[in-house]
């Protein structure tokens, strides 16, 4: 990747000669004509390297200065600054500015600069990247570490639990947006990291198989245990337990994950024996557990069991800044996979790519690089190569057409009950597979349809299948 640099400056002369001769020594280049949208730039881009002018329309070159120092500390300025200015440029760098140039530029001067701070910015970032992480992300390199604060607080308790306690964990969050991994997280960082992490999908087997492979078996204990079996409570002992989609648990089940959580002990299906386990139970739900205790389907003394230790993980749309450099980590994996060379993208698709809501968060983010890596060729990816960035908009329209029917005065022409149904259902249908990048039982599943439901509607609207 090619370093990115930013420069902020309200001349739009400058930001254009600085622009061009930058991009000639291959980096690249962004631009902002004032403090505001620099601030702004640099939190979605997270630039290596930031060129400030000192004087600027909005705010003082200084205040932008601690604005990208608090927010970045590992972030690297240069300041530029007419000679009559020097005084500020003391102050600058008592501010932890890199250096600064002279206006008028020097060119040498300036790319001479601009190397060293570059150079000595990647030292800088790793070290900001270890002290904000601590050894967390130490020998794992399949999670981008995200920059942005709501991740680093999860972070910060995910360091906090890694002792060796069983604390409960409870991980919230939208499909997609990274709650396996977290679990993984908490789990790999732990002193529990060389005992077995042992997963199971709550929503994906019916009640006494979900009982069975849990807390395991007598021989006869039911027909078809033919011979004992140990749950996998007992064979992720001293490790932890990952309970996906723990909304999905039937309630008898639940009974017994509380006297789990209570004790420590529970019995094999049919057993007669205590056992007694030291395991980390962690869950995730992306469903709404207190609407499920009002609802009565979620036992409320449970939820409290396992919300000793809560994580909220933050749809994607919240964490702009994370978007680009994982998308740099997902072309580097998808051009390894399909054999591509992609270096990366053009503006306008990373803008389009900032932009854009993800409903289905990290993994539609995911699904969406794959296939545009897998269906394009050359070294760039533009806009026209990524399918379905541009369903907000229409989502919008529809909300409003429906708001305007409940709100206003009731139309002359009346109200097409059925065609805005309609529209609203293929529109969460089409959402719901993007989503879940084109599962469609994982869509199905999205928009709590079961799956023949959700096939008769794909074909009611015409929606190719992909
Ligand atoms: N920080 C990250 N770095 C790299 N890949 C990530 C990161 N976070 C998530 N992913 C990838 O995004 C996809 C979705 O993440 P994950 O499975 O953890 O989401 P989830 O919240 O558990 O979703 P669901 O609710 O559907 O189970 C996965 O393929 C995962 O590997
Ligand atoms: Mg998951």
């Amino acid at each position: 990747m090619k370093p990115l640099i930013l420069v902020i400056d309200d001349e739009e002369a400058i930001r254009l000669f600085l622009a061009a001769t930058l991009e000639d020594e291959d980096y690249e280049v962004i631009t902002a004509g004032t403090g505001a949208e620099g601030l702004e730039l640099a939190r979605e881009r997270v630039p290596d390297l930031v060129l400030l002018d000192l004087m600027l329309p909005d705010m003082s070159g200084i205040q932008v200065l601690g604005g990208l120092k608090s927010a970045m500390p590992h972030i690297c300025v240069i300041m530029i600054t007419a000679y009559r200015e020097t005084d500020t440029a003391v102050q600058a760098m008592k501010l932890d500015a890199f250096d600064y140039v002279n206006k008028p530029i020097n060119l040498d001067r300036l790319l001479k600069v601009v190397a060293k701070a570059l150079e000595s910015n990647s030292e800088a970032r790793r070290r900001f990247r270890n002290q904000q992480h601590g050894d967390l992300f130490g020998g794992i390199d399949d999670v981008v570490p995200s920059l942005a604060p709501s991740m680093q607080e999860i972070y910060d308790v995910v360091r906090k639990i890694s002792g060796g306690e069983s604390t409960t964990v409870l991980i919230e969050g939208e499909s997609g947006a990274g709650k396996d991994v977290v679990a993984n997280l908490i789990h790999r960082t732990s002193v529990r990291r060389n005992s077995p992490l042992l997963e199971i999908n709550c929503a994906a087997l019916p009640e006494q198989l979900l009982e069975s492979e849990l807390f395991g078996h007598e021989k006869g204990s039911f027909t078809g245990a033919a011979v004992q079996k140990m749950g996998l409570l007992e064979l992720a002992h001293s490790g932890t337990v990952f309970l996906d989609e723990i909304g999905e648990m039937a309630l008898p089940v639940q009974v017994k994950l509380l006297r789990v959580l209570e004790k420590m002990t529970f019995r094999r299906v049919g057993g007669v024996e205590d056992i007694s386990v030291d395991v980390r139970i962690v869950a995730a739900t992306n469903r709404n557990l207190e609407n499920q205790i009002r609802e009565g389907s979620f036992r409320e003394d449970l939820y409290y069991r396992l919300n000793v230790v809560k994580i909220v993980v933050p749809p994607l749309r919240d964490r702009v800044e994370d978007i680009l450099p994982l998308v740099d980590y997902f072309l580097g994996q998808f051009n390894l996979k399909f054999n591509k060379r992609f270096t990366g993208l053009d503006d306008e698709a990373q803008q389009a790519l900032l932009d854009y809501d993800w409903p289905g968060n990290i993994r539609e983010l995911k699904n969406m690089l794959e296939r545009s890596v897998l269906l394009s060729s050359g070294e760039i990816l533009q806009k026209e190569h990524f399918q379905g960035l541009d369903r907000s908009g229409q989502a919008v329209d529809l909300g409003r057409q429906v708001q305007d029917v409940l709100r206003k005065p009731f139309p002359e022409e009346g109200v097409d009950l059925e065609d805005l149904v309609d529209q609203i259902e293929e529109s969460l249908v089409r959402k719901a597979l993007a989503a879940a990048g084109g599962n469609q039982s994982e869509a199905a599943r999205l928009i709590g349809l079961n799956r023949d439901k959700f096939r008769y509607r794909v074909k009611q609207y015409g929606i190719k299948e992909s």
